[in-house]
């Protein structure tokens, strides 16, 4: 017998965190005509992006722009500013923090981890990485550090395999505190754009970001917002840097260019999508990915699953992590749901791996999207037989009405 959604018919609901729907404006935007990256018409497109991408990173600083994914920014935040050997503290949310410490190490940089597990005994399987960023573990650990050997401080703002955001500004305050010279590094590659994020504000020196999440573009643009500290820190840094340059890409940016082939029809989205993030205004952007957060958090309340964030006041505006039941295989749920429903789900990563689902409320959505993601995930719950204490949908709907 044909599976009833065989053909599936509608738009997909790509309710992963990131890469996240994308507005038909972006997408009409981007169809425009490929130009001359190294023509007089190119330098106001990246005139353009350049001042407009640093008002979302609320910075005045520099913020360099590469076609690559996050993880090349990720590279490039470290290889600008660190020598081999340098010590780096890291702080372990989740699996892109474990990331981006494994690619340390492999550059060759001396990498230390806070955090990491905190087992929880109130839930029916214990489950890691529930917990955000601790300020005064990193403010102890700096202060002990009399040789002044750490170099950089890493931490993730939204954790996107969790859906735990860190408290950015206590970490600056805790540096400070310690009277520590170590640069702060920042990964919002799911936190900008639908979490505040306040680079200057917050002294972070290296932010990395991506276009995937909260900007609502395609994968394939990713950031580093500079700090004068961070350009200063180039000079002496020696782990090889060519591709990723800053000086470079600066130096060629004050004319609207770069040095290399820029991916110009993502720069026309990127144009537009700072548009429509500005004349929205980034407090009301903010406040509507909370709200969408609470509602989905009050459907998995009513539903009696645990939320993977254990500390409400870190609950991620981006995406919800769902734990599920003892003995429910998440992927074989998320399975279900995706032939079912065409509708796609993050996956649990790493340790997380078949024991949460992660729902995105980002991107091109709204109240009736984020209501059908619910009434997916409910159905598919309910084929699979899992016993729900009450109705998501119902509490959603009566979240925003
Ligand atoms: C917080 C975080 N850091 C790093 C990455 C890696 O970025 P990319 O997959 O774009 O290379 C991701 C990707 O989802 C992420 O969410």
């Amino acid at each position: 017998m044909l599976s009833l959604n065989s053909h599936p018919s509608g738009r997909h609901f790509l309710q992963i965190p990131g890469p996240s729907p994308v507005p038909d404006r972006i997408l009409r935007a981007m169809s425009l005509p490929t130009i001359d990256h190294r023509g007089p018409e190119f330098a106001q497109l990246g005139m353009r992006v350049l001042s407009g991408i640093g008002k979302i990173f609320k910075t005045v600083h520099p913020v360099i722009i590469y076609p690559a994914s996050g993880t090349g920014a990720w590279e490039a935040a470290l290889c600008n500013t660190l020598s081999p050997g340098d010590t780096v503290l890291m702080y372990e949310t989740g699996h892109f923090a474990s990331l981006w410490q494994k690619m340390a190490t492999k550059l060759g940089l001396a990498t230390e981890l806070l955090g990491g597990d905190r087992k929880d005994d109130h839930l029916p399987h214990a489950a890691s990485w529930r917990y955000g960023v601790d300020a005064d573990a990193i403010e102890q650990r700096l202060r002990r550090d009399v040789q002044r050997t750490i170099r950089a401080v890493c931490i993730v703002h939204n954790e996107t395999s969790t859906g735990v955001t860190s408290d950015v500004a206590s970490v600056r305050r805790a540096i400070d505190a310690a009277g520590h010279p170590a640069l702060l590094m920042v990964d919002t590659i799911s936190g900008l754009a639908s979490a505040d994020y306040q680079h200057d504000a917050w002294g972070v020196d290296v932010a990395i970001s991506g276009s995937q999440k909260g900007l609502m573009l395609p994968p394939g643009i990713s950031f580093n917002a500079l700090s004068p500290r961070a350009l200063e820190a180039t000079r002496s840094a020696t782990l090889p840097r060519a591709y990723w340059d800053w000086n470079e890409i600066v130096a060629t940016n004050r004319d609207g260019y770069w040095p290399s082939t820029p991916n110009t029809n993502l720069l026309y989205g990127l144009a537009e999508s700072v548009d429509m993030l500005l004349s929205e205004g980034l407090d009301h952007v903010f406040a509507r990915h909370q709200r969408w957060g609470a509602a989905v958090r009050a459907a998995v309340r009513a539903w009696g699953l645990p939320i993977q964030c254990a500390d409400e006041r870190l609950y991620s505006p981006v995406l919800t992590g769902v734990l599920t039941p003892p003995g429910v295989d998440a992927n074989a749920l998320r399975h279900l749901i995706h032939e079912r429903f065409d509708l796609s789900l993050g996956t649990g990563l790493g340790k997380m791996s078949g024991r949460m689902f992660r729902m995105g409320h980002l991107g091109d959505s709204n109240d009736l999207t984020l209501i059908a993601m619910v009434a997916g995930v409910e159905m598919g719950m309910q084929m699979a037989g899992i016993s729900l204490d009450g109705s998501g949908v119902h509490a959603a709907m009566a979240h925003f009405v």
